[in-house]
């Protein structure tokens, strides 16, 4: 378990840069906390890590976003908006999970059930100020 601590927007951006690097084809990236806690700027960093180019932002009106381009495909998910994980199978998920992509999942927690055991956990937490932030990163026993 990796604990970081951030104080700006920008510094959890360079964070999700640098977990990036230990990044593999297939990997799944299980993205919790609340509301404003920065799991999309992580996302951004880790988009930027891997060599994207575009402008990742939370995908609000779509569940998916795909971002091509860099050293692996991303698929960037955010079930906030999900009614029920049935949903899922609309898109195909299982084929998103089990490709050679990397797929980062906001709210992970809301799809619980269908969340593979191999996977980095990401959990975001407000901390005291406007501008604190703590970052747990938990890496799959298989990649330790
Ligand atoms: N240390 C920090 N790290 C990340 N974001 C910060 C930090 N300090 C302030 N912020 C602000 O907090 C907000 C984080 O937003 P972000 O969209 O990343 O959160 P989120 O967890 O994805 O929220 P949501 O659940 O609504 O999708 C941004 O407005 C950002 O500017
Ligand atoms: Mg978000």
């Amino acid at each position: 378990m990796h604990v970081i601590e951030t104080t700006s927007e920008q510094e959890t951006i360079d964070a999700g840069e640098r977990f990036a690097a230990s990044l593999a084809p297939g990997d799944v990236v299980a993205l919790i906390g609340d509301l404003g806690s920065g799991k999309t700027r992580f996302a951004k960093g880790i988009s930027r890590g891997l060599g994207v180019k575009d402008h990742v932002t939370s995908p609000t009106f779509t569940i998916l976003h795909e971002y091509t381009g860099g050293r692996l495909m991303v698929y960037h998910f955010d079930f906030y908006r999900m009614k029920s994980v049935r949903e899922l199978d609309e898109f195909g998920f299982d084929e998103y999970i089990d490709g050679d992509g990397v797929c980062l999942l906001e709210w992970a927690d809301m799809i619980e059930e269908r969340l593979p055991a191999r996977r980095f956990e990401v959990r975001c937490a407000l901390g005291e100020t406007e501008t604190q932030r703590t970052i747990t990163i938990v890496t799959p026993p298989e990649r330790t």
